[in-house]
């Protein structure tokens, strides 16, 4: 049943492997990202929020997203599905019928329907009108469902220099403040795990 489940949820081969025994923690914002993780997975299903995590790139963002939808597969046999939000967004393209709008459906509806979604990347896509769209109905039909997603960004919430975007200039402050309502969030900080050196 788990392995059906596991197969189904479409965690990269990259992923695979990720789970929270081989995540190594460095600082107290990994160890609090772990923890926040873990008890999501513990409380399911009495939860009411998502995750929004966020963090410089390579600090394990996905890694994180992926051990949390596997231990609620596998523990819970919660339905869960991974998607890489420009990989989403290809898809829709590449579905799109100019007759007719099915099989953009086709595409999203998994998306809508997903116990638990994992949607990596967010932001990551540049944030033309179709873009900020696409990811407005998502998260707005996810939101009104009361499904719980997970979303990792490498874009910080808050500006820490004027040149730096923010994740309000890649979603919009109507979007941003959503997933604040939707996620708890979870801000990891650290080196690139694939440049530390022992
Ligand atoms: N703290 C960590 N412990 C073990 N492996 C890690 C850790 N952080 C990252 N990795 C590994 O490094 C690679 C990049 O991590 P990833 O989750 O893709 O980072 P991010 O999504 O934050 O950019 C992956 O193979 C992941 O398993
Ligand atoms: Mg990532």
């Amino acid at each position: 049943m788990s392995e059906r489940l596991l197969q189904d949820a479409r965690i990269p081969p990259r992923y695979a492997q990720c789970g929270f025994q081989n995540y190594e923690i460095r600082n107290s914002t990994q160890q609090a990202a772990v923890y926040i993780c873990q008890r999501l997975v513990e409380d399911y299903p009495n939860v009411d929020r998502g995750l929004l995590i966020i963090g410089p790139c390579g600090v394990g963002k996905t890694h994180l997203a992926v051990a949390t939808i596997k231990e609620l597969i596998q523990r819970k046999l919660v339905p869960c599905l991974f998607y890489d939000f420009r990989d989403l967004l290809k898809e829709i393209q590449d579905s799109y019928d100019p007759l007719s709008q099915t099989s953009e459906l086709r595409i999203l509806a998994p998306i809508y329907e997903a116990e638990v979604l994992v949607l990596d990347e967010l932001g990551a896509a540049k944030p033309t009108e179709w873009v900020q769209e696409t990811m407005t109905q998502i998260i707005n039909t996810r939101y009104n469902q009361k499904r719980i997603t997970i979303f990792t960004s490498n874009f910080l919430d808050i500006s820490t220099s004027s040149t730096k975007e923010t994740l309000t200039d890649r979603v919009g402050e109507r979007l941003r403040s959503r997933l604040h309502e939707m996620c708890r969030l979870v801000v990891i900080e650290g080196e690139d795990y694939r440049f530390w050196r022992r």
